[in-house]
């Protein structure tokens, strides 16, 4: 099986810490599994999450994705719009546009035809059960639907790796079952995810879990 994400001596230091929020950190994840990243609040899930996404600047390091090892800002734009389903902690709706209208973003410069990315935008709003939102905007949206309007954000271009910070954090136990219910069609389909995570229960659903404290990744099961 090949790797879906290769990530050797990950290492990054932010001003003002007294240990790296990246402390050599490896990991490699086959193609398939379904990845859960847990541990304590500020101990480097995001930043990790952040560094598989090629979004920030390491200290040291390497992360090939999909076989990909992008060398320049603009090599990691074009593999994470090709290929990766990203949902951030924060949703980062853009709030001048619709919730379909953010959902199709990302697919401006991957799918050409504008009917096309509206349908599909509405269908991945029907399978996080925001069918009936699609015309609203963010700020018309309770926390936890703006989350789920940023998940099929995420799965709009059908990515082959899906990089999730918290996405059920905002939701209550069904919608939270819905959207990992959802995540586990989507792997079973053959789709890479990693899923950074305070819920036991989320932790559970998923094939695997590491624990990152303190910036060091350790294997949990
Ligand atoms: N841009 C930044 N500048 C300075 N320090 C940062 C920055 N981003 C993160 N940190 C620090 O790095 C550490 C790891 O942060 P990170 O966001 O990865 O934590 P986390 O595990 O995702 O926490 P949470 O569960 O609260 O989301 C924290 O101590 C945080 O304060
Ligand atoms: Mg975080």
């Amino acid at each position: 099986m090949s790797l879906a994400i290769h990530a050797s001596g990950l290492v990054k230091r932010f001003a003002g810490m007294d240990h790296p929020a990246l402390d050599h950190v490896d990991l490699d994840m086959t193609e398939g599994e379904m990845l859960a990243i847990t541990g304590p609040s500020g101990s480097g899930k995001s930043t990790a999450l952040y560094a598989m996404a090629g979004l920030i600047t390491l200290d040291a390091g390497q992360v090939t994705l999909l076989g990909e090892a992008p060398k320049t800002r603009a090599a990691w734009a074009d593999v994470r719009a090709r290929r990766i389903g990203l949902v951030f902690q924060e949703d980062w709706l853009l709030p001048t546009l619709t919730a379909c209208q953010n959902v199709e973003l990302p697919m401006i410069g991957v799918e050409t035809s504008p009917t096309k990315r509206k349908e599909r935008a509405e269908a991945a709003l029907a399978s996080v059960g925001m069918a009936g939102h699609a015309g609203r905007a963010p700020a018309g949206l309770s926390g936890g639907e703006r989350q789920r309007v940023a998940l099929a954000r995420a799965l709009a271009n059908r990515p082959d790796l899906i990089l999730a910070d918290e996405p059920t954090g905002e939701l209550d136990r069904a919608n939270s079952d819905r959207v990992i219910g959802l995540l586990k069609d989507l792997n079973r389909a053959g789709t890479s995810i990693v899923i950074v995570t305070h819920d036991p229960h989320v932790a559970e659903a998923c094939s695997r879990e590491v624990r990152i404290t303190d910036g060091r990744l350790e294997a949990v099961r």
